[in-house]
């Protein structure tokens, strides 16, 4: 398939608002995705909570690639390819552990992280047969793990970038980093302070991953399937509804960058306080508490934390109860493999962690009743849209076109009301950019003129 500039303006018509479904299940898209796209942008592997000692590891992945995640005897972070140099075998086939050498379970080359032993992290340490079989020349770097050149940290969440000339993380976030705050900081105010509660949750769900990644960018217009789980009242007060007491949203995103939300403008004011864990007094202690802490600890910079998002191209998160991330990773043009890490105060009690955990899990996951609709949606929506005519037709996104505005004190953010399809419009318009293979500053061009346009008006 050729897919060069005038093929993808004919893909994604992001002005029109209409975007070709062979986007969501053609082989050969999905395959330019995995060279175009998930190599060049920031993604994010885990967070520091899952690897707190040296030599702890986490398995994560980048695109379709598998990594490892560790931390080193030194305290530095690392990202390497979960791949041997040899003959390909994954070398860790754990999902976390510790250790201070990965020792490929294929023919025993192994490697370590330590700078007291190594000076290139991954280098190799033991080779089997070095003198007689490769008379000591093996170059032990050259043929050790392959890193990750871009690895960076934000509030104790972990990026990774295969491309060495990617923007910083900061860039490539610009403001949307007021809403990824209100995913990471402690519900008092205090930044960061979040950690992840128990494991990741992994599974395979049979759609194409930007199914996902749009509806959590700012569809507020699929009420009707969560009716069943609105009637079965599963918010954590057991009152209407699964999560209580929210006004309504607006679609807020960033044209220059790809991310958007559903959420509230910086200046919106605050929704006052109203107890979500009436069943569990000691649980509501604790919000209410946290909350006047924030109140006491930010004053005017109060953030909103209702907001639902996603950062381009596959992360998404809640940044309210269960607050977390969904990370939904390419596997096939019609599978994904979504994760979920939930985000709790890393200094709750116990029982505040043990009651946010149920309801993570009757929100959330395989087994989450609001997840299990928008999964069934997604592997429908998938499925219907396969066949041989269905694959020809497009799919429409023109809801609130034409109505998106400015929204003051975010740099290039536009907001279009609460019923609106323009975070979804302005995410495959980002995506098209990183398909056409656009230099960084091509892609960056639009947000920098954002920026001096914000300049120009002192916002
Ligand atoms: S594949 Fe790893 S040592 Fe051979
Ligand atoms: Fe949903």
């Amino acid at each position: 398939m050729n897919l060069d500039r005038e093929r993808l303006a004919e893909l994604v018509d992001d002005e029109g608002g209409i975007v070709q479904r062979t986007l969501f299940v053609a082989p050969e898209i999905f395959q330019a995705e995995l060279q175009r796209i998930f190599p060049r942008t920031w993604l994010l592997v885990g967070h520091e909570s899952q690897i707190p000692e040296p030599e702890d590891f986490v398995v994560s992945r980048m695109g379709t690639d598998s990594v490892i995640l560790t931390r080193n005897k030194q305290g530095e972070i690392l990202v390497f390819l979960n791949s041997c140099p040899h003959r390909g075998m994954r070398v860790c086939r754990y999902d976390a552990g510790n250790t201070r050498v990965f020792t490929c379970p294929y023919h025993g080359w192994s490697f370590s992280t330590d700078r007291e032993r190594v000076r290139e992290p991954g280098a190799i340490v033991g080779l089997p047969r070095a003198e007689e079989g490769y008379g000591n020349s093996l170059d032990r770097e050259e043929w050790g793990l392959a890193r990750c050149p871009r690895v960076t940290s934000y509030k104790g969440t972990i990026w990774a970038n295969w491309d060495a000339d990617a923007v910083s993380l900061e860039d490539y976030l610009g403001d949307m980093r007021f809403y990824l705050d209100a995913v990471l900081d402690h519900r008092d105010g205090r930044p960061g302070g979040s950690m992840v509660l128990a494991g990741v949750q992994k599974w395979r769900v049979e759609s194409n991953w930007k199914l996902a990644a749009e509806n959590f960018i700012g569809d507020l217009y699929h009420e009707i399937s969560h009716q069943s789980a609105d009637l079965a009242k599963i918010g954590p007060s057991g009152g209407k509804g699964r999560r209580d007491g929210q006004r309504p949203r607006l679609a807020i995103g960033f044209p220059a960058l790809g991310h958007g939300v559903l959420g509230y403008t910086p200046y919106y004011e605050e929704q006052p306080y109203s107890a979500t864990w009436t069943n569990h007094p000691e649980v509501e202690a604790y919000f209410k508490q946290v909350y006047e802490a924030r109140v006491a600890n930010l004053g005017e910079a109060m953030r909103v934390h209702c907001s639902v998002g996603t950062i381009f191209p596959n992360l998404s998160f809640h940044a309210n109860q269960p607050r977390g991330f969904l990370v939904t990773h390419p596997i096939g043009p019609t599978t994904m493999e979504m994760w979920r890490y939930y985000l709790v105060d890393a200094d709750a009690p116990d029982h505040v962690k043990a009651a946010l955990r149920a309801y993570a899990l009757r929100y959330s996951g395989p087994g989450g009743m609001t997840e299990q609709d928008d999964m069934e949606n997604w592997t429908e929506a998938t499925q219907a849209s396969a066949g041989s005519i269905a694959r020809t037709r497009a799919y429409n996104y023109q809801l609130g076109l034409g109505k998106e505005r400015p929204v003051p004190g975010l740099t290039g953010a536009i907001q279009s009301g609460s019923y609106s399809e323009a975070n979804a419009r302005l995410f495959y318009r980002r995506w098209r950019e990183f398909m056409e293979e656009r230099s960084w500053d091509a892609l960056m061009a639009a947000a920098e003129a954002d920026e001096t346009r914000m300049a120009a008006h002192g916002d």
